[in-house]
């Protein structure tokens, strides 16, 4: 079956690609469509302030014997693959992916550079001074959207794939409309392994058992669970460091403005100073009531933790906390549950991880290797299981995957469908990293109306509004 998806992609003919997609047929046929619009070139992402410091220290890259490298040269024989999937429900599904490769092509060692942080907090700062030092790895873990055209496309770092994309046939398996978002000038600059969903409210089912409390599927609803939860002693919303709040506040504000006025937020169509955006700002602030004391101290895994262990019920997290709380042992619907964030049913925040080449590789012959099997059908069915991520291709088996991403699998077929500030799609490095700036200030000193004008200037900056 082919891709599944209809676009409505409300570009900007200025400067912003946002959209919305929904499924209604249509197959993954075409030639890359129309390029992204791309964002002014940005500059690396700023990394948090030292109190948002990752949990798990930065870890050594691994290297993975291959079984054999018969007369290879040393140093091109190896692929390094960047990314900042070192553990704790990170790491499974590339570990397995890994030791696939090294069955296929036993010539090459892979070096595994995995800096730990969520979002990629601190892998990416450090990539991006390797980049400039012109010491990259062979290929590394760039999300589709204006994170990959925006940033690494725009500053000329990454080799076209798309003779890749010819032998391999791609274009007839990925999502139509996920090309024109790793795509500039007729150029594909990346191969997608998974969708990720943004928007999930996870939760401990015994625990909103115990407390007589519901799923909530709007905010209102949610304050009213939150204020019993918090009588009873239970934290009603975990939340980590600084990039897990960007990524609650990306959730609220689509919850609120809805799909079409959130898409609008990226191409300077929706006013960052309406009302309705200080609603939205408001019910974040709101929110931060009911949230961990001690978030700025912890990443994604230890807030969900709390979920895990009943201390908390509620935590909003893309879904690769379902590869997390597997790898806990959890039961899917017994142990942990799951439900569109409030204000968001039918509405799927998506992103996507995709591997590239870099520009300046000691070994693209390797990393295309790599590549090849991350765009294969065998390799996403392999990774994705595990990531707790459906797959990019449209033809892979979805008996595979568990619980949860069966019906992720299912919502991604209908669902309209929007991209992710945190994870790279609707902003550019520069962009986003004048929002963190804004909400880094906001998360010490709660006041709105000065952060809702922060967010209208990094509008201004990024030149997608007036
Ligand atoms: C995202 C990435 C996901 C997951 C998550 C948490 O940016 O796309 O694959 O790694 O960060 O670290």
């Amino acid at each position: 079956m082919k891709g599944t998806h209809r676009l409505y992609r409300v570009f900007s003919f200025l400067l912003v690609a946002a959209f919305v997609l929904t499924a209604c047929g249509g197959g993954a046929t075409e030639s890359p469509a129309a390029p992204a619009a791309t964002q002014p070139p940005a500059e690396p992402m700023a990394t948090e302030p030292p109190a948002a410091a990752p949990t798990e220290a930065v870890e050594e890259p691994t290297e993975v014997a291959p079984a054999e490298t018969p007369g290879a040269a040393a140093g091109t024989s190896q692929v390094e693959i960047f990314s900042w999937w070192s553990g704790g429900g990170e790491a499974a599904g590339l570990d397995a992916l890994i030791e696939k490769f090294s069955e296929d092509y036993p010539q090459y060692e892979i070096v595994n550079s995995a800096i730990a942080g969520g979002a990629g907090t601190n892998a990416r700062a450090i990539l991006a001074s390797r980049m400039q030092a012109g010491d990259p790895p062979e290929t590394f873990q760039g999300h589709a959207g204006q994170e990959l055209i925006g940033t690494y496309v725009a500053a000329d770092q990454l080799e076209p794939l798309n003779d890749l994309y010819e032998e391999n046939g791609w274009l007839d398996v990925m999502p139509e409309t996920l090309i024109p978002l790793i795509s500039q000038d007729g150029n594909i600059y990346s191969v997608p392994v998974n969708i990720h969903r943004a928007n999930i409210l996870w939760y401990n089912p015994q625990v909103l058992e115990a407390n007589g409390v519901e799923v909530p599927t709007t905010w209102e609803e949610f304050f009213t669970a939150a204020d019993t939860l918090q009588a009873a002693g239970v934290i009603p919303l975990s939340m980590g460091t600084q990039w897990t709040s960007m990524h609650l506040m990306e959730t609220v504000l689509l919850g609120e403005l809805g799909a079409e006025a959130y898409n609008g937020l990226w191409d300077g169509t929706t006013d960052w100073a309406s009302p309705e955006v200080t609603q939205a700002l408001e019910t974040f602030t709101r929110l931060l009531d009911y949230v961990n004391t001690d978030y700025a101290a912890m990443d994604w895994q230890p807030a969900g933790q709390l979920v895990a262990d009943g201390q908390a019920a509620f935590n909003i997290m893309g879904d690769w906390q379902d590869g997390f709380f597997r790898e806990l042992g959890l039961t899917p619907n017994e142990d942990y549950g799951w439900a569109p964030a409030p204000g968001t049913d039918g509405l799927y925040q998506f992103l996507s991880d995709s591997f590239v080449l870099t520009r300046g590789a000691k070994n693209p012959e390797g990393a295309r290797a790599w590549l090849t099997l991350c765009g294969s059908k065998e390799g996403q069915d392999i990774f994705n299981p595990l990531k707790g991520s459906i797959p990019a291709r449209t033809d892979t088996d979805p008996a595979l995957y568990g619980p949860y991403l069966q019906s992720a699998l299912e919502d991604w077929k209908t669902d309209t469908v929007v991209g992710s500030l945190t994870h790279g799609v609707v902003a550019n490095d520069s962009w986003k990293a004048e929002i963190d700036t804004a909400l880094g200030l906001f998360l010490g000193d709660r006041d709105v109306a000065a952060f809702q004008e922060g967010l209208v200037n990094a509008c201004k900056t990024a030149g997608a509004c007036q």
